[in-house]
């Protein structure tokens, strides 16, 4: 017979499953659940310890308990594509519902003055909710130092097209980096230099010997959860790049696209080391919650942000006002902060996940770099695997996965790697995608190495 909280957690389970209780909805206080199921509130207790325990159910202090995951059980298609690719959030964590009540309230709220221009920095409002929420990961910025634009891309869009006030002109990128920035910087015909980053970092004597030989205007880096190779700087390397960039006069252009994902209390960015005004600190929305709005912010000094407004009203007049205000509220409300807590859940459950499908099925010549956090990891090819080769056979299995090729200069030495992103994916998708990948990788390892030994065989 099973014990009484067993009931309780079962209960509950099967509510889950059947989606009467949804994913990210709160669930029963204990003192409710105790009453509901006639049983003491220290057997509550134990019942949804056990649901965290699964990873089911997840507490936030002073709110309650939430639904995390869909129930493991989930029938599937056995033809579902699975998409390595992805870059936007998954749809079904989307929180379409809590910001279509935060547009309904802007605009009861705001009236006329979300359809009319305004102000190219930002709804007022709107920069003074993120002057709170940037405080909480270190970045102290009053409003007026804060800018709203239309997505990070346009920051980064900007940045590389404007003079800066220390009269340099040529950019410095990690290789590999975010592949949009260098599409950017491309079509704006900047002069790109590049360092490579590994696992391990940045050599930071290449990097001073970059700072004090060319005319470096910035240093475009995303110190964490790298896009594409998912890992982070260590706090002494961040503490080491402000140095330089105050020695040499070169400004850091920091993306921090993935803030909200971080799980580590002591990682903080690289702008809460500098004293000087040389960080610009970007951070883009999009991949917490609803990539169509468009939204980001970048903290800029006083110096910086006088071009940088100009840039910005040239371009676009403003930020869509009804998207800024509908954000303001969203953030004030707490449901940013709720949403926030699900899907960084989410996403740390895959990443495990991931790691550990690498390490059941992946062949000893495939090297699995798992992402310290956030969406991305990469898998490293042997030289005698052409990653188009597998891209293309995994295609024909339904399995979509990139090559880390776009992320480099076309001059640049580049590593043999695909970059695995788990955002649209779940523990399934990944264990089986991993497997095909095991799979296909070996499969074509033993055809070259047959391919090879004919060659090898003299025919004369
Ligand atoms: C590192 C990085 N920065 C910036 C962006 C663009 O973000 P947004 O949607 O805010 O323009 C992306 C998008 O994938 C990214 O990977």
């Amino acid at each position: 017979m099973k014990n009484k909280y067993e009931v309780v957690r079962d209960s509950i389970k099967e509510q889950l499953r059947t989606h009467t209780i949804k994913p990210g909805e709160k669930l029963p206080s204990i003192r409710t659940a105790s009453e509901r199921w006639s049983c003491s509130l220290n057997t509550a207790i134990r019942a949804y310890q056990e649901l965290e325990k699964e990873h089911l159910i997840y507490s936030i202090p002073k709110s309650g308990y939430y639904a995390v995951l869909r129930p493991l059980q989930r029938m599937r298609l056995p033809e579902e594509r699975i998409d390595f690719t992805a870059a936007s959030p998954d749809p079904e964590v989307m929180p379409f519902k809590d910001f279509q009540h935060c547009l309904n309230r802007a605009i009861e709220l705001y009236e006329d003055q979300l359809f009319s221009y305004s102000d190219p920095q930002g709804f007022f409002s709107l920069r003074r909710a993120l002057e709170s929420h940037l405080a909480e990961s270190q970045v102290f910025a009053s409003p007026s130092q804060i800018c709203v634009v239309s997505g990070a891309q346009q920051a980064l869009h900007l940045l590389a097209s404007m003079p800066f006030p220390n009269g340099k002109s040529a950019v410095l990128v990690e290789q590999p980096t975010f592949h949009g920035m260098l599409r950017s910087l491309e079509l704006l015909g900047v002069t790109v230099l590049g360092i490579q980053r590994t696992t391990a970092g940045i050599d930071m004597d290449e990097l001073e010997r970059h700072f004090r030989n060319n005319q470096i205007k910035f240093f475009y880096t995303v110190p964490r959860f790298h896009n594409p190779l998912g890992t982070s700087y260590t706090t002494e390397q961040k503490k080491q790049i402000v140095k330089l960039a105050q020695r040499y006069d070169v400004y850091i252009v920091e993306d921090d696209y993935l803030a909200d994902m971080e799980t580590s209390l002591k990682a903080d960015p690289i702008y809460s080391y500098d004293q000087s005004g040389r960080v610009l600190y970007v951070k883009s929305f999009s991949k917490i919650m609803l990539p169509g709005l468009r939204l980001a912010t970048v903290v800029l000094p006083p110096s910086v942000m006088e071009t940088f407004r100009l840039f910005k009203a040239s371009c676009d007049s403003s930020t869509a006002v009804l998207s800024q205000a509908a954000l303001e509220l969203y953030l004030n409300s707490g449901m940013y902060d709720h949403h926030a807590a699900l899907v960084r859940e989410r996403y740390r459950l895959r990443m495990e996940t991931l790691a550990d499908c690498c390490q059941r099925y992946l062949p000893p010549q495939l090297h699995a770099q798992i992402g310290t956090g956030g969406i991305f990891s990469r898998v490293l090819l042997p030289a005698e695997l052409d990653a188009q080769d597998i891209i293309a056979a995994l295609h024909q299995k339904n399995v979509r996965v990139t090559s880390t090729n776009q992320s480099y200069l076309p001059t640049f030495p580049r590593e043999n790697g695909l970059r695995i992103s788990i955002i649209q994916t779940d523990a399934d998708k990944i264990e089986r995608g991993i497997a095909l990948l095991a799979e296909t990788a070996t499969a074509l390892l033993q055809k070259q190495r047959k391919e090879g030994q004919w060659r090898m065989i003299d025919w004369t």
